[in-house]
């Protein structure tokens, strides 16, 4: 996996330091019990400059995962949204990953933590495909996780809190430990879920589903835009139950999220899935996204926010 590409400027709390300033004290209460929420987002290098994908959506889910975990955080979405697109400018960029966080900082010794300051950080770095370079047309080996997801109301999985992802970090060591790329969770009802970091989607029949939003998966942003851009081109995507099995015999496989795009998979469980490779519908829907994110498509949605250069 490749390391974090430093860039020069990160956004905090209204204006910019140095990237090597951007520090937190060992204590922060973000360490120390993991009080911190984000967003992943891509910009895209499009023939009229830098593209930031569905922003103003990334943005809203920051709010609501920050009002979730009772976050003061003080910005609105039109600050954020300048933020963003300035710390692309600034920092010279043209396609590149924002990771926008809300944290709890340096001050309350205890899980109460009033005493704590709210900070909010952009830092915008350069990224590329996040499943290594032949992921998007090859597609990645997938297992089914031993760890599963939490349960609904147990932490709030339509929120996205770094400490989360510990769960999705113990399910991700160990697919890799054991040969695979890609873990897949399963709900505490032994449904499927979603990925480490990724929802997933499969062609059963002819036909396209994906989990329903049942409290044990984030609600992605490129799963909605699969969604809408699946349903412009005449095909329906279904939410439903998926019951293990159904991995096993689908069509096709593919999981999508904003570090993910849209990646086929091609195997679960050393079982090849369909042929083995990418499958049609698959890669019909990765054109159609990766053609709408680089402003190959017109923004008849309106999800692209340029960014003068
Ligand atoms: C656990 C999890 N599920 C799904 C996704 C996909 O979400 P999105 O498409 O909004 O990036 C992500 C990525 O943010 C994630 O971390």
């Amino acid at each position: 996996m490749a390391p974090i590409t430093k860039a020069d400027w990160i956004w905090k709390d209204g204006t910019f330091v140095k990237w090597e300033d951007a520090q937190l004290h060992l204590l922060a209460t973000a360490v120390q019990f993991g009080t911190s929420v984000f967003e992943g987002i891509r910009c895209y290098d499009t023939p009229e400059g830098p593209a930031i994908f569905r922003l103003t959506e990334h943005l809203q889910r920051l709010v609501d995962s920050a009002r979730t975990y009772n976050l003061d955080l003080k910005h609105d979405i039109p600050t954020l949204t300048k933020a963003c697109v300035d710390a692309v400018s600034r920092n010279k960029l043209t396609g590149c990953y924002l990771r926008p966080v809300v944290l709890l900082g340096y001050g309350a010794a205890g899980l109460e933590a009033d005493g704590s300051p709210t900070e909010t950080y952009v830092p915008a770095f350069p990224w590329g495909t996040y499943l290594g370079a032949d992921a998007l047309q090859a597609g990645v080996a997938a297992c089914v996780s031993s760890w599963q997801r939490a349960h609904p109301n147990t932490f709030p999985l339509m929120a996205k809190a770094a400490g989360q992802y510990l769960s999705s970090q113990l399910m991700k060591w160990e697919a890799k430990k054991n040969g695979f790329q890609e873990a897949i969770g399963l709900s505490p009802t032994g449904l499927v879920s979603e990925g480490t970091g990724m929802n997933i989607f499969l062609v059963w029949r002819g036909k396209v589903y994906t989990p329903a939003l049942d409290g044990t998966l984030l609600p992605g942003i490129t799963m909605d835009s699969v969604i809408t851009l699946a349903n412009d081109i005449g095909i329906t995507i279904e939410p439903r139950q998926i019951p293990r099995e159904m991995l096993y015999g689908a069509d096709e496989i593919f999981f999508t999220g904003t570090a993910a795009e849209v990646t086929p998979v091609s195997s679960v469980d050393r079982k090849p899935i369909g042929s083995g490779k990418a499958g049609p519908i698959t890669l019909a829907l990765q054109k159609r996204y990766l053609d709408y994110a680089k402003g190959v498509l017109p923004d008849t949605h309106g999800w692209r926010t340029h960014v003068k250069s």
